[in-house]
């Protein structure tokens, strides 16, 4: 039997309605932005695979530190105990994080991340007395499959069936310029007639909502209307953190900085599973007190394993590195140059770019997981690129360390296609 059989008999795959979906391919190998099939294929992997490997697969210079970690300290309780490599990655960390992020609470996902931020914003009023429990999100943000990150999640097709055992969330547009002023009077309104906790935002480029970006300036508003109302401002980073929007965090591009960060996907580079929250003084003081109630009674298991902690420190010495800076320069170049061949391509529209994330939409009427993007799929697929589109939305969000040629196979696949769509 080959691995699709096998994999028929018992596996029930993420994100797929398994009576109408193709078969899954077995993939044996990952090096650099390769992925090995097992027939000998090979695929550019365009989106380091959901934003992980953004230092290519199997980087060496993680593997091996990885490698001697599992030798010396495979795991250990976090509750009572701690370790060189949590505390090795806190002092890192810190280091890269926006200025006023002090702490560091570990778990195992990116849902995990922002459902523990969601949780610091509504406990962090619970424990000052406050009567304070709606979140704010914005439309159509994705935050993750968890019920609280479901709740502040805006895509129907993810979190439909759950809707009546949400919690209680009010929604407002991402701002685009034109609109700020608007918002900000739409938000200082609900602010007025609600009790909101805590607002929670994807930083200037909603990933799932296919890379839908907005306005620096507009979200700076925001977040000072929100602290100006004592909302715990919580961005969640998960898509956008680690230099993938050409500086080290998305949150780096506002004046006001959030109070709580959701990391996770390129903080492990692609190696092993691994979330984290962080979060500013003023939180972890509204939980420190002699009641042990008021503490954040939430644990994973796995928090803080030493192997992924040991991959994340190696992930930021690349990240820092004058190397992968030059890398992450010339792929935004490269997409620049990219996006001025194909701008005025009939088939394509709403181009955009922050860093090394860019996307386009294709100039036709599509479902989000229909036909139409199947056989855009399947395109880029039958070229080896492992692009997936989001609807009629094409992005790249390749690792760092592509080669130019591979990124040029990328893009002449793409222009393959709009030539013959
Ligand atoms: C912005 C954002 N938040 C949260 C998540 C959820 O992360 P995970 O799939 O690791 O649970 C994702 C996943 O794509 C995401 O893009």
């Amino acid at each position: 039997m080959n691995l699709t059989t096998r994999d028929q008999k018992h596996l029930w795959h993420p994100l797929t309605q398994h009576k109408i979906s193709p078969e899954a391919l077995p993939i044996v190998r990952a090096k650099g932005s390769i992925l090995y099939a097992e027939d000998g294929r090979e695929y550019i992997d365009g989106i380091a695979s959901w934003y992980t490997a953004m230092y290519g697969h199997c980087n060496e210079f993680i593997t091996r530190k990885v490698a001697v970690q599992m030798q010396n300290l495979d795991q250990v309780v976090f509750s009572g105990f701690t370790h060189e490599p949590a505390v090795k990655l806190s002092e890192e960390l810190i280091k890269i994080l926006p200025g006023n992020q002090q702490k560091l609470f570990f778990n195992d996902n990116g849902s995990t991340a922002t459902e523990i931020g969601i949780k610091m914003a509504l406990q962090y009023h619970h424990n000052q007395g406050n009567n304070r429990n709606v979140m704010l999100a914005f439309e159509e943000g994705f935050h993750g499959d968890t019920f609280g990150a479901m709740s502040v999640s805006g895509l129907s097709v993810y979190n439909g069936a759950f809707e009546e055992h949400f919690i209680e969330v009010l929604r407002i547009p991402v701002p685009l310029g034109e609109n700020n002023s608007e918002i900000i009077s739409q938000l200082k309104k609900l602010i007025s007639e609600n009790n909101i906790a805590g607002f929670i935002y994807e930083p200037l480029v909603q990933g799932a909502a296919a890379m839908k970006m907005h306005d620096a300036g507009g979200l700076n508003e925001i977040l000072k209307v929100c602290k100006e109302n004592d909302i715990v401002c919580v961005a969640d980073e998960v898509m956008t953190g680690f230099g993938k929007t050409g500086k080290y965090f998305a949150s780096d591009f506002m004046e006001t900085k959030p109070d709580v960060m959701c990391l996770s996907k390129a903080l492990t580079a692609g190696l092993l599973p691994m979330g984290l929250t962080t979060c500013s003084q003023k939180i972890y003081d509204a939980f420190y007190d002699e009641d042990i109630s008021k503490g954040l009674f939430h644990g994973h298991t796995y928090s803080a394993n030493p192997p992924a902690c040991v991959a994340a420190i190696a992930g930021i010495e690349l990240l820092i590195s004058e190397e992968i800076q030059q890398k992450i320069k010339a792929v935004i170049k490269s997409h620049q140059a990219f996006d001025e061949k194909i701008k005025d391509h009939p088939k394509v529209t709403n181009r955009r770019q922050l860093g090394v994330i860019y996307a386009f939409d294709l100039n036709v009427k599509m479902e989000r997981y229909g036909n139409l993007r199947n056989h855009l799929f399947k395109h880029f697929m039958d070229n080896g690129v492992f692009l997936r589109p989001l609807g009629n939305t094409i992005y790249i969000l390749a690792p760092f360390t592509i080669s130019q040629s591979e990124l040029a196979k990328i893009y002449s696949v793409i222009e393959d296609l709009l030539n013959k769509f």
